[in-house]
């Protein structure tokens, strides 16, 4: 499956055709879930690959060894890309799934399931600036040019997968329809990984004894990972991904947007953000002041910097 040029669109959004077909995009919508199923759910770039490991080592008890032998394409599918059904016919055990679809094509699969949805959300401007990277190594995703132009296709929601706004409220506000959802932000990740373990580790019920907590911590470092040609996309071709142009593995950091953007591009971003999430009670903490670097003219307030945790279990 080549395809690298090929954009497929589904109900409006586009997705690149090197992975995704009308009819994976339709088996994705008409997924049948199995009330044991796991399911990650992120708009791209805002820590997918992280919580697949983190997922995958809590799942079996902080051993390393699936992690370290099974790419993470391999442990948890991608429901939209054309290979799922034949990764998920030769799995066995409990299925980790991921997902980038956004929250309405996916609603009527999951109706009356109980499976367990995990949310990883990102500071939206880091989540820019990582795409942007990664649109210059990716080939099978559209020339990204300039970031003022790519920022401006962000904002308007009109690069591949849609919409981060529309994303993003559409899960969290319907977290109230799934069973069992559990929203985790990468930050919150990036500022505490233990208890973040911790959470997903009481969410799915897999109890982690002090040892087995230790070793997943240790390989779902940053630096652990970008080791691990399971998760550090190494092992895709050259024509496919040209590492030469930079690592999927790049920086791992939170608050790093402020190197990329210039004060005017965070002012259009600040004032398309407050508009578009205005009817979302949805609030973030997308960083610590303190490990923030200065920006030059740096507002005193940033609306942002409020926290809020939504979590939703009925058993
Ligand atoms: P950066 O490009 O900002 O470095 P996704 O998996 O959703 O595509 O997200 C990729 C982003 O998550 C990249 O961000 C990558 O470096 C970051 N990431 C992956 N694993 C991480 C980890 N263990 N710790 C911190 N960041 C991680």
């Amino acid at each position: 499956m080549a395809r690298l040029d090929v954009t497929e669109t589904f109900h409006d959004i586009t997705f690149p055709g090197h992975l995704h077909t009308e009819e994976s995009l339709h088996y994705a919508s008409h997924f049948k879930f199995q009330d044991t199923d796991t399911l990650i759910v992120t708009y791209p770039k805002s820590g997918t690959t992280w919580m697949q490991e983190i997922v995958t080592l809590v799942s079996s008890s902080g051993d390393p060894e699936r992690a370290q032998t099974q790419p993470n394409w391999a442990r948890a599918p991608w429901l939209e890309q054309y290979y799922c059904p034949d990764v998920l016919k030769a799995s066995q055990g409990r299925r980790i799934l991921t997902t980038h679809l956004p929250y309405q094509l996916l609603a009527p699969a999951l109706t009356g399931s109980k499976a367990k949805v995990i949310y990883v959300a990102r500071n939206p401007k880091d989540v820019a600036v990582s795409y942007y990277h990664f649109h210059k190594m990716a080939r099978f995703l559209p020339e990204a040019g300039t970031f003022s132009e790519f920022l401006s296709a962000f904002l308007k929601g009109t690069v591949h997968y849609g919409s981060w706004f529309d994303h993003v409220k559409g899960w969290t506000s319907n977290a109230r329809n799934i069973h069992h959802f559990l929203y985790i932000t990468y930050e919150e990740m990036s500022l505490d990984l233990r208890a973040s373990v911790e959470r997903v580790s009481g969410f799915l019920q897999c109890p982690l004894v002090e040892e087995e907590l230790t070793s997943t911590m240790k390989s779902c470092s940053f630096n652990s990972m970008s080791e691990n040609s399971m998760v550090n996309y190494t092992l895709v071709p050259q024509e496919i991904i040209d590492h030469t142009k930079g690592k999927f593995m790049r920086k791992g950091k939170i608050g790093d947007w402020v190197n990329t953007f210039s004060e005017e591009q965070r002012c259009i971003f600040d004032a398309v953000y407050t508009s578009r999430m205005a009817d979302s009670s949805l609030k973030f903490v997308w960083c610590v002041p303190e490990q923030e670097p200065p920006l030059k003219s740096r507002r005193d307030t940033d609306p942002h910097q409020t926290h809020h945790i939504l979590e939703r279990t009925f058993a």
